[in-house]
């Protein structure tokens, strides 16, 4: 069978390399993809135009599909997601594997998601939304600090700032809403109540009943060691995450992933797709919702698919017909990733820097480098001869598994050390948390 993958991250190559190792697969088209999905087995890199302007966004993907007689697609990003690319394809007759733009609001719109979650009692910070600066700095003065402001909408990660002191919070609602200031409700912040506790991310498949819960993981997503600096996409990531015990998964599933499957199925809007809770979980290990993606998490879904041993093709079939499983084959051993980000990374990012050092392919199968911001600088070579440059903030997961998580966050550093370009910048921490419940 041929699969097409939507996307370009490290998350769109773990995906497609996953489903390159079925043995039923022919060939996995990524589009657009990576210097890595293009450089894997069985993987094929196609940019996609529309044919003419004025033919639907999604028609592309479609007449794609239509061409290449493409079996399945999976889209790994939320921008297509949210603008309806499965309701497009499945209108077509394409076999999709993602949430409907109705249930995607529940990333797309914060606002919806908050208003989901009060209607349907799943936990989360308690909030407000505004589109008027001084009635937001003037709940904030209420309220106090440490308090979160968030724009509305899709900020790729960078929408959220935990404001330590009220200055914080006034300056980032005057940035959010400065070109809001006449009212118009294009410019929405949500301000949130601060969470504390430990974060874990909750992802599973769900084919509109069916709840299928992947391997628990943690994402790092300050920039700095520590946890310190911006919010960013995501440093890092492990699987599992030991906060999320028997007892927290449980409560996961009750409290949250069941009400979301059920409220779905009611509003006639079955969800389908991967679904991802990002929670804190407090000291009594009660978990409260963060955020709702309608995707899998990156860099989260490089650690975890190191650790799938079902087929992800079996899975999704099975997911599209409505009969997944209950429970996925996972290698015991955890998994850990690092991100190496390019010079500037998160408020600006660097292209083209030559990147020396990449381990060859499949030279060990316990570590993988997963590619993200990275393309060719001679695209014409042939492989062997290609040189892999810089293409954006992420630009790479180095993920290793191993017995134990600091095994496997030292064995990922050992790659990530050898690997070089200008400006480089990785957390040599990433699953600080875990390593210090294994030292007790
Ligand atoms: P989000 O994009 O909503 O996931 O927020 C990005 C990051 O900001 C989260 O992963 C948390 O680290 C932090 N954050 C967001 N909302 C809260 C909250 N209510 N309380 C504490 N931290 C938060
Ligand atoms: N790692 C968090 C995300 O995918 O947004």
């Amino acid at each position: 069978m041929n699969i097409l993958v939507i996307g370009s991250g490290g998350r769109e190559h773990a995906l497609a390399w996953q489903c390159a190792k079925d043995s039923n697969v022919k060939t996995v088209y990524v589009a657009p993809g990576n210097a890595g999905t293009a450089l894997e087995p069985k993987c094929q890199n196609v940019v996609l135009k529309p044919s003419s302007s004025e033919v639907g966004e999604h028609s592309a993907v479609i007449d794609f599909c239509q061409n290449n007689a493409i079996d399945m697609v999976i889209v790994g990003p939320e921008a297509p997601l949210v603008t309806g690319i499965i309701d497009a394809c499945r209108n077509a007759g394409i076999k999709a594997w993602g949430p409907t733009a109705y249930c995607s609001q529940l990333e797309g719109s914060k606002t919806f998601a908050k208003e989901f979650m009060a209607q349907n009692n799943i936990p989360t910070a308690a909030y407000q939304g505004f589109t008027d600066a001084p009635a937001a700095k003037a709940y904030v003065d209420e309220q106090g600090a440490p308090i979160v402001i968030k724009a509305d909408g899709l900020a790729a990660g960078k929408g959220v700032i935990v404001a330590e002191n009220i200055e914080q919070a006034h300056a980032a609602i005057d940035d959010m809403l400065a070109d809001n200031k006449f009212g118009d409700a294009g410019s929405r912040v949500v301000i949130e109540q601060f969470l504390k506790g430990e974060e874990a991310s909750f992802i599973c498949m769900i084919d509109g009943e069916n709840i299928l819960p992947m391997a628990t993981s943690q994402d790092h997503k300050r920039a700095f060691e520590g946890d310190l600096g911006p919010n960013t996409g995501g440093m890092g990531a492990y699987s599992p995450a030991p906060v999320v015990t028997q007892d927290v998964n449980d409560k996961v599933i009750e409290k949250v992933i069941q009400p979301v499957v059920d409220a779905m199925k009611e509003a006639g809007h079955p969800y389908t797709g991967f679904l991802y809770a990002g929670l804190m979980i407090d000291e009594a290990g009660d978990p409260y919702v963060i955020e709702f993606n309608c995707r899998f998490g990156d860099p989260e879904t490089q650690p975890i698919l190191m650790r799938l041993q079902s087929s992800m093709v079996d899975l999704v079939e099975q997911g599209l017909k409505g009969q997944l499983p209950t429970e996925a084959k996972w290698d015991s051993r955890p998994a850990l990733g690092i991100v190496v980000a390019s010079k500037g990374y998160p408020e600006t990012s660097s292209k083209g820097d030559a990147i020396s050092g990449l381990p060859e392919l499949e030279a060990d199968t316990a570590v993988k480098v997963f590619h993200a911001g990275t393309a060719f600088a001679n695209d014409d070579a042939v492989d062997s001869e290609k040189e892999v440059v810089t293409n954006g903030g992420r630009v790479l997961c180095i993920t290793a598994l191993a017995d134990s998580i600091s095994d496997a966050q030292q064995a990922a550093l050992a790659v990530t050390g050898a690997i070089s370009f200008d400006g480089a910048q990785y957390r040599r921490d990433i699953g600080h948390h875990a390593i210090a419940r294994e030292n007790g």
